[in-house]
């Protein structure tokens, strides 16, 4: 029997062993987790943790969910793998589901196991449906690591791969974003001057197969668009027979109130990926769900797409399970409620705190960034200090919350706060009550002004 490792042996195996992601090897000390429930996971040492980013804003019923477990095992059981060319139970049910759930005409799926493989696909149907190439992506934005999604990644992810490590023909444009506007206006005055810009780009540049955005950007800042963005978007797309792609891997499940962040404009895009909350992350899979007219093309094309994991029963019953979960638990009113309860406690840290810029969020979807100058708008960090590995602000305060007991996702200069839907109000006043606390080093590294 191999003896049992002390918690110190087990981060070293795993820092020397394996790669920690996103991040520079040297230094990397990682926490030994053994357990985790609801809204809470423990470490080695029987400490135990609000889980108030649901990890990577994906477990999103909470941790141990009994039904999602209990169809895990039950799907291992009946059957846990056959190859994608084989019709199955659980994948006409799951089929049945998405349909309920999704936006109105979404019609046809290509189950992948992760974000990043939906939008690959996404892609590839969108250029092999048009015949045309580009693909506009935005600055402040995330669509995965592999060598389609990171290039349309507007964050610096992509910079290791620039020029040639990535795929040719994507194009960004600026990010929506009222708090910082990258073309320097303000809105309303604006009429929405940074969607137009696309509607330019896209008269500009012959070959345009699909936009694609996170409808509420997620790591990059919980940025919400106004509510025109979405609606005028889709009408640019309508007007060029441009693909419209949401991309709502992190969005998506409730996440902001609506079953799709799309919904909350009523917006219907041609493509819709997702992943995460899709099996409260117990399992990986990832969603690429298109149109009944995209899907049509496919009717008396060749459909050049697959994987040895699609549509893995495996993956798929924890789906279901967590479809029916969201509903039993009504995790859309819980989002806008608690959602809501959530903003406000935020938003009273304003006044007390000179490092906060602003507050944000969209149902149970909250940013928090910071600035050493509030005036300016000027953040502690930089994308390059990022990857320059250069030591980061909200780390420091994220790590002072991590030993208050409270674990929050960081980010440059911004903490996305993204608890599991189920959270009670005494753990969100836990959870504020402890970034409080620990803003206090980022308000002693505000600028002094003169
Ligand atoms: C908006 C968005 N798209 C795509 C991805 C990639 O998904 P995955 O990590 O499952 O590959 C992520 C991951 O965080 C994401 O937030």
């Amino acid at each position: 029997m191999t003896p049992t490792l002390s918690s110190t042996q087990v981060s070293e195996l795993t820092a020397h062993y394996t790669y920690g992601t996103w991040r520079r090897q040297k230094g990397w000390a990682p926490l030994h987790v053994v357990d985790a429930e609801d809204c809470h996971f423990v470490d080695a040492n029987g400490k135990k943790y609000l889980d108030f980013s649901s990890q990577l804003m994906c477990v999103t019923l909470g941790h141990k969910n009994r039904a999602v477990i209990k169809a895990i095992q039950d799907q291992a059981e009946k059957l846990a793998y056959v190859g994608p060319g084989w019709a199955t139970d659980v994948r006409a049910e799951l089929s049945e589901q998405l349909l309920d759930v999704l936006p109105k005409g979404l019609e046809k799926f290509f189950f992948t196991t992760s974000g990043t493989e939906a939008n690959e696909a996404a892609f590839k149907i969108a250029r092999m449906v048009t015949g045309k190439t580009k693909i506009i992506s935005r600055y402040r934005s995330y669509h995965g690591s592999t060598m389609g999604s990171i290039a349309a990644t507007g964050d610096p992810r992509r910079w290791a791969m620039e020029p040639a490590g990535k795929i040719p023909g994507v194009i960004f444009a600026p990010e929506v974003n009222c708090y910082k506007c990258p073309i320097g206006h303000t809105y309303p005055g604006c009429a929405i001057a940074c969607v137009e810009y696309i509607d330019h780009m896209v008269e500009n540049e012959s070959d345009v197969a699909a936009v694609i955005v996170e409808p509420v950007v997620g790591t990059n800042g919980v940025l919400v668009p106004p509510k025109e963005y979405l609606p005028r978007l889709r009408q640019i797309c309508d007007a060029h027979g441009v693909l419209l792609i949401a991309d709502e891997v992190m969005t998506g499940w409730c996440r902001t109130g609506k079953w799709f962040a799309v919904d909350n404009w009523k917006v219907i895009p041609d493509i819709l990926t997702t992943a995460k909350g899709i099996t409260n992350a117990a399992i990986p899979l990832g969603l690429c769900a298109t149109s009944s007219k995209v899907a049509s093309y496919f009717d008396d094309h060749f459909f050049s797409h697959g994987h040895t994991y699609e549509a893995h029963p495996l993956t798929l019953a924890p789906a279901v399970a967590s479809i029916h979960e969201m509903k039993r638990l009504k995790l859309n009113d819980r989002a806008n409620e608690m959602g809501a309860y959530l903003g406000e406690k935020l938003h009273t840290l304003e006044s007390r705190h000179p490092s906060i810029g602003e507050v944000r969020g969209l149902g149970m979807f909250w940013a928090v960034e910071l600035v050493k100058n509030r005036e300016k708008k000027v953040p502690f960090n930089t994308y390059a200090d990022k990857v320059n590995s250069k030591p980061l602000l909200v780390d420091k305060v994220a790590a002072r919350a991590m030993g208050n007991g409270v674990f929050i996702q960081a980010w440059m200069s911004h903490f996305v706060i993204a608890p599991p839907l189920i959270i009670s109000k005494q753990d969100i006043d836990y959870g504020v009550a402890v970034l409080d606390e620990a803003l206090g080093l980022a308000d002693a590294e505000v600028e002094k002004t003169a």
